[in-house]
C-alpha cells in the first residue's frame, strides 16, 4: 500500500516535471523568434579570456552608437581602465562630459535649486542618455531602451542573440505587416522592435585600423558588453582552472597512498 502511494507520488512528480518542461519548449517556440547562430567568442570555453582590443573597439562602438538611447549602469568611468585604456585616455574619454551636481543651493544670489552640472571624474558612473525611463520612452516612441550592462545575461544565449539582433534587421516577408514606429528582425520575439537598425558600414572610424563592417561593430560590442556583465569572468576561469588542477594532483596523491595503505596489507 506503501509503496503504491509513493510510486503514485514518483509518477505525478515526474508528470509535473515533464508537463512543464513541455510548456516551456511551447512558449518558447510561440515566441516566434529564429534562433541565433553559435558565435565563437574569445570568453567562451574553460581557457576564455577578453581580448581588450576588441574590447576597446565594442566600447567605441556603445560609445558612438548605442550611448544615445541606452545606458550601462553598472560601469564607471574608471572600469574602462580593465580594458586597457590608460587614465590619460580615460581623462580624454570624459572631457566634454557632464555630470549632475545636484541642486544650487549655496549661494545668496543664486539659492534657486537650479540643477548644476560639473565635469565628470573617473569615479563617477558612465553618464546615461535620459534623466528616468519617462523620458527615455518619450524619445523613443513609447518603447523603454533597456540598461546594457547585464544584457547579455538577461537573455537567453546573450552573445549569440545580442549579435544576430544587432545584424538581423531586413525587409520584412511581404505577408507581414510591420506596425507603426517598429522594426522587422526575426530574432526579436514577436519579429518586430521598437529600435531602428543601429549599426551600417563604416559607422565609427576604428583608431586601430579595423575595418568598421556591421559585422565587426556587432562582435566588437557585444564582446564589450560581455566584459559589462561579467568583467571578472577572466578571474572566474582560472580559479575553475586551478580548482581542477587540484583535483587532479589531489586524486593522484590519495591514489598512491591507497596503493601504500593496501601493499601493506598483503
Ligand atoms: C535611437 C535609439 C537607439 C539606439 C541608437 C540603439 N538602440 Fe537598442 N533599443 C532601442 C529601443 C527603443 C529598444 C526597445 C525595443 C523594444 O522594446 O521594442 C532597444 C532595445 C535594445 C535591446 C533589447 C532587445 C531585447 O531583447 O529586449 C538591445 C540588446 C539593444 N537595444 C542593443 C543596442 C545596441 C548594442 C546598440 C548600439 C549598437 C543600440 N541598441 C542602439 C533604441 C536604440
Amino acid at each position: 500500500m506503501v509503496t503504491m502511494t509513493s510510486k503514485k507520488v514518483l509518477l505525478a512528480a515526474f508528470l509535473i516535471i515533464f508537463s512543464s518542461s513541455v510548456n516551456a519548449t511551447f512558449v518558447e517556440a510561440s515566441s516566434g523568434a529564429a534562433h541565433p547562430e553559435e558565435q565563437s567568442w574569445t570568453t567562451n570555453g574553460l581557457f576564455g579570456f577578453f581580448d581588450r582590443k576588441q574590447l576597446k573597439r565594442g566600447w567605441q562602438v556603445y560609445n558612438e552608437v548605442c550611448a544615445s538611447c541606452h545606458s550601462v549602469r553598472l560601469i564607471y568611468y574608471r572600469n574602462l581602465s580593465e580594458i586597457g585604456f590608460s587614465s590619460d585616455e580615460i581623462k580624454k574619454i570624459i572631457a566634454d562630459v557632464e555630470v549632475p551636481a545636484g541642486p544650487n543651493e549655496d549661494g545668496e544670489t543664486h539659492a534657486d535649486g537650479e540643477l548644476l552640472m560639473r565635469p565628470a571624474k573617473p569615479f563617477d558612473k558612465i553618464i546615461s542618455p535620459y534623466p528616468n525611463d519617462l523620458a527615455a520612452r518619450a524619445a523613443n516612441a513609447g518603447a523603454l531602451p533597456p540598461d546594457l550592462s547585464l544584457m547579455t545575461k538577461a537573455r537567453k544565449n546573450g552573445a549569440n542573440y545580442l549579435h544576430a539582433l544587432l545584424t538581423g534587421f531586413k525587409d520584412a516577408p511581404a505577408n507581414f505587416e510591420v506596425s507603426e514606429d517598429m522594426n522587422y528582425n526575426p530574432y526579436f520575439p514577436g519579429f518586430q522592435i521598437a529600435m531602428v537598425a543601429p549599426l551600417s558600414d563604416e559607422g565609427v572610424e576604428y583608431s586601430d585600423g579595423t575595418k568598421a563592417t556591421v559585422e565587426q561593430m556587432s562582435k566588437d560590442v557585444t564582446a564589450f558588453l560581455i566584459w559589462t556583465a561579467e568583467p571578472e569572468l577572466e578571474e572566474r576561469k582560472r580559479l575553475g582552472l586551478k580548482v581542477m588542477l587540484f583535483l587532479l594532483v589531489f586524486s593522484a596523491m590519495l591514489f598512491a597512498v591507497k596503493r601504500q595503505v593496501w601493499a601493506k596489507l598483503h
